[in-house]
Order: structure tokens, then sequence, then C-alpha cells
């Protein structure tokens, strides 16, 4: 389905709508469907077209005019019909959606409040005297299915209240990125398939009964009325006329805050926490920032939902027959995306690592033509049960790379083939070690020596020039260069007797080599390449532990000590610089490495206790050393005047030479904010934090004394 399509007939606008149908069907039993949201979003809006232009020709199951919800219509009745959201899919469409709205109440909304559409499925949880009585799914919006067994797998979903109260709880059942990873492995031990993604794994999870094993879920509140006694039976009180929820009138943010201090979870614990915002714009911000958090986020989202946040507006707004008038849901993208599995690439990384790859069908998710997707190692491809020729999920958001999520096993057709998978190592030949769930070719790093080499001289890490391309490739395979150290023993004469190699290019390249040996220890360690460390990494420990002989001597429990490094990070990192023993002691007798840097100033309380600076000297003058102790800065934007030669990576490093804390993003904790050119949602969340913010060029001035 295009997103352009246009339906011309009336047999095109019938098909349409049963597609639609037993897409929503699917979607709301078990979640199988293999249309995506984006194309089922555009499959409604077709149809919605044609009724408009066709209004006496609307069918009467078309999925615009009732309540959404599909086929699985439960028995029990919902007290307060549970409704659905219209949606806008652009900042126009919110402007025009929020117009409407004020036209409507004569007057402008009394405040909004923003907040993440979670991507699970709309429960009702009953509370009776505080204790939880029922679960009910949404169904068809009118009634829904009894699925009170399952409520003692939800987290966030407390079987008794902190008050006594008489309330019906609404909100979202989902599974967080690890429930899902952790469920997939449990019905993996069990024999049973999969879960596509963690959406069809929350509709699973929640109907299923008498599984032999537990999946935990996850509940986030987003709304309440107050229950008469008798709700069962169809009477309820909306705005809480008995009192006992005490309810009263509360605007939207106040009722989630309520139902957080009765003790349900709600996305307030988050970083895509609901926010109030007096202004139209402060939403948009307010969404920029939600949608540039989500790949961050444990947890699905395929939205942002903008509420007008006062009861009296909410009330005076109403609803419509299948959503209130209210509320709008600010679609995102889809980040799960069906496709198929093409084939299965094995590459071997830097450090000897046999990566499968997986080659996929095109397809674009959130904007972005996805052709290949990480399988992670030989393991998990055996969990997902994946097969060539497999409609699989893909899930890809942010920056994250693309993953393969889970196959549509129900969509086989008997033709799909199995994974082969490697016995030998696929660039080398030699033996492979599938000791550890990784699998790695036998000569680890040797088996890439150019990839480490062009690494290791990478303008982050040596900064050698004139080795980046086709020179590494003639040194490795000349035998003079196998790793790193190999680099600072090579001489004039083993240069020259290379092709292409007259006296200039050989003294510029010993040159720049000799250059090179006294690069700091953040960026000869980075040049290590030790799996798990990156730059920002590399900076980090080189500034904990100050000399390469210290970070020789850490064991794991010292490692661990390092802000990001975890008990699984530090023991990689341990084995990793056991393996690399040899090239460490060759690289300490060449002098490459050795030199001790003294941690940067970071407190003022140090600097007046005349601590050495940075620079090693008496520390007298530590402001001019440490123009930054104490503070947390973020860069964004493009740098501008002295800073504009400096990669992001230079201008961390000196952020933290100036004794600062180098950020990626914006929090509560940042005090600087550096904002060059087309500096986009960071700078807007600055500016509402109130955090200072500076232009290149005046940063440039505060660290002028410590640019080299
Ligand atoms: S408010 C009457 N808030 O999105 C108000 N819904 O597409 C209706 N959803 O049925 C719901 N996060 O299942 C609301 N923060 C949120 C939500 C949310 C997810 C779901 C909910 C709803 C569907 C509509």
């Amino acid at each position: 389905m295009k997103e352009t399509a246009v339906l011309v007939s009336p047999a095109a606008y019938a098909d349409a709508v049963t597609s639609a149908v037993e897409a929503a069907a699917a979607y709301y039993s078990d979640g199988t469907t293999p249309l995506g949201d984006d194309e089922y979003d555009a499959l409604v809006r077709a149809i919605e077209a044609y009724e408009l232009a066709h209004p006496d020709d609307a069918l009467p199951d078309s999925p615009t005019g009732k309540v959404a919800g599909g086929a699985v219509v439960g028995d029990v009745p919902h007290s307060v019909p549970m409704l659905s959201l219209d949606n806008v899919f652009s900042a126009e469409e919110l402007t025009a959606w929020a117009a409407g709205l004020e036209r409507r109440l004569g007057q402008p909304v009394r405040g909004w409040c923003v907040e993440p559409k979670l991507d699970g499925l709309a429960v009702a949880a009953r509370y009776r005297e505080g204790r939880l009585v029922r679960l009910i799914t949404r169904g068809d919006g009118l009634a829904g299915e009894d699925i009170t067994h399952a409520a003692d797998a939800v987290l966030g979903l407390p079987a008794v209240l902190t008050e006594p109260v008489d309330i019906e709880v609404r909100g979202e059942v989902l599974l967080t990125q690890e429930q899902f990873e952790q469920a997939n492995r449990i019905r993996i031990e069990h024999g049973a398939t999969a879960f596509a993604n963690p959406r069809n794994g929350a509709a699973g999870t929640l109907r299923a009964k008498d599984r032999p094993y537990r999946i935990e879920l996850t509940f986030f509140a987003y709304g309440a009325h107050a229950e008469a006694h008798d709700a069962e039976h169809g009477k309820s009180s909306e705005h809480g006329e008995d009192g006992t929820a005490d309810l009263g009138r509360l605007d939207h943010s106040e009722l989630l805050a309520r139902l957080s201090q009765l003790g349900a979870n709600t996305a307030a614990s988050t970083p895509a926490h609901p926010l109030r915002c007096e202004e139209l714009s402060q939403v948009r911000t307010r969404i920029e920032e939600i949608a540039a958090l989500r790949a961050s986020l444990p947890f699905g989202i395929d939205g942002i939902v903008v509420k007008a946040d006062s009861a009296a507006d909410q009330e005076r707004a109403g609803s419509g027959s299948r959503a209130p008038r209210w509320a709008v849901a600010y679609k995102l993208p889809a980040v799960h995306k069906v496709t198929r599995l093409l084939a299965v690439e094995w590459n071997v990384g830097r450090t000897g690592v046999i990566a499968p790859r997986a080659v996929l069908e095109p397809v674009v998710v959130d904007g972005v033509t996805v052709t290949y997707a990480t399988l992670h190692n030989p393991a998990d491809i055996t969990r997902r049960g994946l097969l060539i020729g497999d409609q699989v999920f893909v899930h890809r958001a942010g920056d994250v790379i693309p993953r393969v999520e889970a196959p549509l096993v129900e969509q086989r057709t008997g033709a799909e083939q199995p994974i082969v998978f490697p016995e030998v190592c696929p660039r080398c030949n030699d033996e492979i070690d599938t000791s550890q769930q990784r699998w790695r070719c036998v000569r680890g790093r040797g088996c890439q020596a150019v990839a480490s080499v062009r690494y290791a001289v990478g303008r982050d890490q040596l900064d050698v020039e004139g080795l980046g391309g086709t020179r590494a490739v003639q040194l490795v395979e000349a035998g003079l260069v196998t790793d790193l150290a190999d680099l600072f023993t090579l001489t004039r004469d083993q240069l020259l007797a290379l092709d292409r190699m007259g006296d200039t290019s050989a003294d510029n390249l010993l040159a720049a080599i000799e250059t090179a040996r006294s690069r700091p220890l953040n960026r000869v360690f980075c040049a290590l390449g030790v799996r798990g460390t990156g730059r920002a990494m590399s900076r980090r420990i080189a500034a904990h532990f100050g000399s390469m002989a210290a970070i020789r001597a850490a064991d794991a429990q010292a490692l661990a000590e390092v802000d990001g490094i975890g008990a699984e990070k530090a023991a990689v990192i341990v084995a990793e610089l056991a393996e690399l023993a040899p090239v460490l002691d060759r690289l300490a007798a060449q002098g490459v490495g050795i030199a001790v840097t003294t941690p940067p100033v970071t407190t003022p309380a140090a600097a007046t206790e005349g601590t050495e600076g940075a620079d090693g000297t008496d520390g007298t003058d530590v402001e001019a050393a440490a123009p930054l102790a104490g503070e947390a800065v973020v860069v964004t934007g493009s740098m501008t005047g002295p800073l504009a030669v400096l990669s992001r990576n230079e201008m961390n490093e000196l952020i933290e030479r100036a004794g600062g804390k180098a950020s990626s993003s914006v929090s509560r904790r940042t005090t600087l904010l550096v904002a060059g050119e087309k500096a986009g949602s960071k700078r807007a969340k600055a500016e509402e934090l109130g955090v200072r913010i500076l232009a290149p060029e005046e940063f440039a001035d505060l660290v002028a004394d410590l640019m080299l």
C-alpha cells in the first residue's frame, strides 16, 4: 500500500475497508498483521478521503466510523467507553487541530499536557476499596475481555493501592525492550516461537492462559475515573461524585500525579515524562524532545499524545463516538516494519569477530531505507528461529543499528531454507573459535590487520596522515606491519622498498609516525581498538587511571568504577587487554602511551587546594588550567571560528582538558551548552532548562589557553 493511494472505485474502496478491518482484527487480537502501522494509517486515510467524496457509499464496518478496537469483543462492558485517539502527522496538522479545539471552546486552551504514546495495549483496571478486582482489555471500546488472570505479571499495576479507593485506572500494558528479550529467551527455552515484536508479545501474553512459564509486563497509567460500587453493572461517575478516589475535577497532570501517589506506575518515572505546557510552541518543543528520546527509551512509543490539561476544557470539548476532542496523537513513523530475509552474510570485524548480518528486501523504516540488519551472533539466529525467505519484523530507531526481531512464523510458505553457519573463517579460512557466544577467527585481530591498523591511525586515534588508504594494505601485505606496535619500528629502508614509495613519501610517513609517538593516553588506548571502548570511553578510562600501566593493572572491579562500564564490559576489557599484552609491551618499549597523565582538575574545591593542573604545572593558576572545572558541557550544531577544525571528539577532549565533563545530551545536570550553527532541539531544551549557552567563538575564548 503506497502512502499516496487514491481509491478510485467502489470495489477498491470495499477492498480497502476489508483489508483494514482484517488488519485491525489481527492487530487487536494477537498482532499478527503483516500490515505495518504506517501502511494501516495510510489505508485509513485513503478510506477517509473516499468517504468524504462519496458520503453515501460509506460502508457500515468502515474503520473510520466506529470506535477503533477490532474484532475481539469481550463480555465485560466498559463503564465509560474506552475511546481511541485521532491522529495528526505533522506540526501543521497539530496547529490546525489545536485551532479547531480552541474554536470549539471559544477561548484559548488553558494549558496542555504532552506525554508519550506508549506502544502497547489499552487496559482498564478496576479497584474496589483499593484492591484490584478486574483487569479488562479495550475490546471494541464498549466491552472488553476479562484478563484479570494476567494482572499478577504486570509490573506497575499494584494488587493493592496505597488508599482504599474505588477507581478504574486506565493505561497501557507493554513489554519493555528488556522484558521482550527476556520473554523470547523464555519462550525459546520452552520450545515456543519468539514474539515478533514487543507489541505482539504484550498482546499474546495478556490473553494467554495456562502457560507453563511467566512473562513479566509493565503498566503505565494515563487516565482514571472514580467508580461507583455497582460499576460492574454499568453505572459509574467519571468525575468521582462519590469522592472516594478524590479525583474531583483534577486537571490531567494532577490526575497523573494522583495515580502515582496511589501506587500506579506512570510515565513520570521516565525521561519522556508528561509535561504541562502553557503554549502550543512549548508543546511543539516537547514533541521534538520526546521524539529525539525515542531510540533511547527502554520501551516503544508510536507517537506523542497532546491533551488539553484542564478538566474544564476537557468537559467542554467532550468526545465523539471514536475519540475525545480534547486529545490527539501526534504519530511518529513506525519503527517496526515487515520485510523478507533474503540472506545472511558473515563478516569478520576488526577484532576477528565473525558477525552475521541479515540481507533484507529493502524497506523504509522511519524515513531510511534498510537493507542490512544486525543479527548479533549465531546463537541469536538460533534463538530467533530464523529461516532464509522468512517475513521478519525489522526494528530501527534513531541512530540505532537496525535489528531483525523475529520471523512471522504463520506467514511461512514451506519454501524457507535454513541459515548455513560458516565452518571456517570466511576471510582467511582458518578455524573458528566457537567457545563464546560471539564467534571469532582463531587469528583474532591478526585476521583483519589492515582494518586494525587503519582504525589505529585514524583521526581520533593516533592521527597518522598518509596511512588511511592503500598504504596500510601495502604494509600489511609486505609483512612489515601486523599490529599498531609494528608502525613504530618501521625503518626508512623498509619503506623505500615498497612500490610507489619515494624519499619524500617515506620521510613524511616517518615524521607522521614520530608525531604519533607522543599522542596522549586516551588516544593510544583508543587506537588499540579494545572491544566495547570507543573514543568517549577511552577518554574516561584514561582520565580515571592516568597511565597505561595503571589500566593494565586494573582488574574487572577497578574498571567497573569507570562511568559507563558495567560488570560485563569490564570483563571483556580485561580479557582484551590480556590478549593485547604483547602489543602493549612493544608499544611501551617504543615509548608510546607511557606518559603519565594527571587526571584533570574537576572540582573547584580541588582547585583551591592547589592540585596540580592537567598541564603538570604547580597549580597556582588552576583557574586558567581548568576553566571548566565543575561544568557539564554539551556541544551541538556546527562549530565556527577557531573551533571549526575540531572533530566532535576533539571538542570533547578539549572540554575534558579544561576540567569539564563532556556529554552528548542536555539534561538537568548540564551547565553549559556550546551551540553552533543549526543547533536544534538541544538548544531548545537548554533554553527551557535555563542552561548557559555560548557561541563557539565565546567558548573558544574561554578555553583559549588549552587549545593545542
Ligand atoms: S489517552 C480518552 N494517553 O493509544 C483518551 N492513550 O491510539 C484515550 N495510548 O487507545 C487514550 N499512550 O491505547 C492516551 N498517553 C496516552 C497513551 C494512549 C498510548 C493508546 C491507548 C489508546 C490508543 C489510541
